[in-house]
């Protein structure tokens, strides 16, 4: 077991996390986990969430996954609130050793203001559970210790994301992957005006997830709920869902993080606006004839 699960089973929370999600999953596929954890593939690890930070670990897979069956070799990934790194070193990280396996190069931002939490504006951005200079980031620290493939974005997103897509090649790099963690309502707003771009910018369909929406004072009235819905009713050819059927494809049901996760719908996307004719077609089979 490496460092980083001894540090983690230190907090409490993670404990708490550890008997109530996984140790109420049946024993034997525990115990097949475990086998998994030492003579298993990276591939099979993400499967049994055998990689921290499981969320990151599921989408990076599915983006790459996507990837390579469109024949695309770079994607772009993105975190939206960095603090002191931990998320943004763990997706650097998954990343390289995606690469290594689906030969699919990824580029990483992560977006912050540097500087910790801005002012809250009103109720939507959850005053009682945040304030402005929470998360301070060190970025010098930070920046000497960043895996190659990431690099830190610094600024207010309303301001970076604007210089952000006019020059950065997506095209050739679409976005296969967005971690939201920005904690306010506004900040969350202000940061999806990232998926207003041209359609080749993205993965037809990719993975996003939102941090914010587990705690119980969060609601669909404020924070990144209400952010999501006005702009899913702002952007007809643009939409964020939550994968019905994610819980029934994963080994482990009971993860709170299979919650978090949505998919962007590029509906405008080349990819589903093409009408095939000349193609052979599919035939379903019959076992009954
Ligand atoms: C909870 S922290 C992120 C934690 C990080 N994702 C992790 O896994 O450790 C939220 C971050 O969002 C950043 N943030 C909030 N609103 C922002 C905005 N409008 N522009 C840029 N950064 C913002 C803050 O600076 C803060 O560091």
């Amino acid at each position: 077991m490496g460092l980083g699960y001894y540090k983690k089973l230190k907090k409490r929370h993670i404990l708490k996390r550890l008997v109530t999600e996984r140790f109420s999953e049946p024993l034997h596929m525990n115990i097949v986990a475990f086998f998994v954890w030492i003579f298993g593939s990276y591939k099979a690890k993400i499967w049994f969430d055998l990689v921290l930070r499981q969320n990151h670990a599921y989408s990076l897979l599915q983006a790459a996954e996507h990837a390579i069956a469109n024949g695309i070799k770079k994607i772009t990934v993105i975190e939206f609130g960095v603090a002191t790194g931990g998320g943004l070193m763990n997706i650097g990280k998954i990343c390289q050793k995606l690469s290594k396996i689906y030969q699919v190069e990824f580029q990483v931002f992560g977006f912050d203001t540097g500087e910790g939490m801005p002012e809250p504006m009103d109720y939507r951005d959850h005053p009682e559970l945040y304030k402005k200079g929470d998360f301070k980031m060190n970025r010098l620290l930070l920046e000497s210790r960043l895996p190659a493939n990431c690099q830190l974005v610094i600024g207010k997103v309303k301001d970076t994301i604007p210089h952000f897509l006019q020059h950065t090649d997506l095209i050739n790099a679409p976005i296969g992957f967005i971690s939201f963690d920005l904690d306010y309502y506004y900040s969350t707003k202000e940061a999806l005006s990232i998926l207003q771009h041209h359609p080749e910018s993205y993965l037809s369909r990719f993975p996003v997830y939102f941090d914010d929406i587990a705690l119980w004072s969060h609601n669909s009235w404020g924070g990144e709920l209400l952010a999501i819905e006005e702009f899913n009713q702002t952007h007809p050819m643009r939409k964020i869902e939550q994968n019905r059927f994610l819980f029934y494809n994963r080994i482990f049901k009971h993860a709170a993080w299979l919650e978090q996760i949505y998919f962007v719908h590029v509906l405008d996307a080349p990819v589903r606006n093409r009408i095939r004719v000349n193609e052979p077609a599919d035939v379903l089979v019959n076992p009954y004839l």
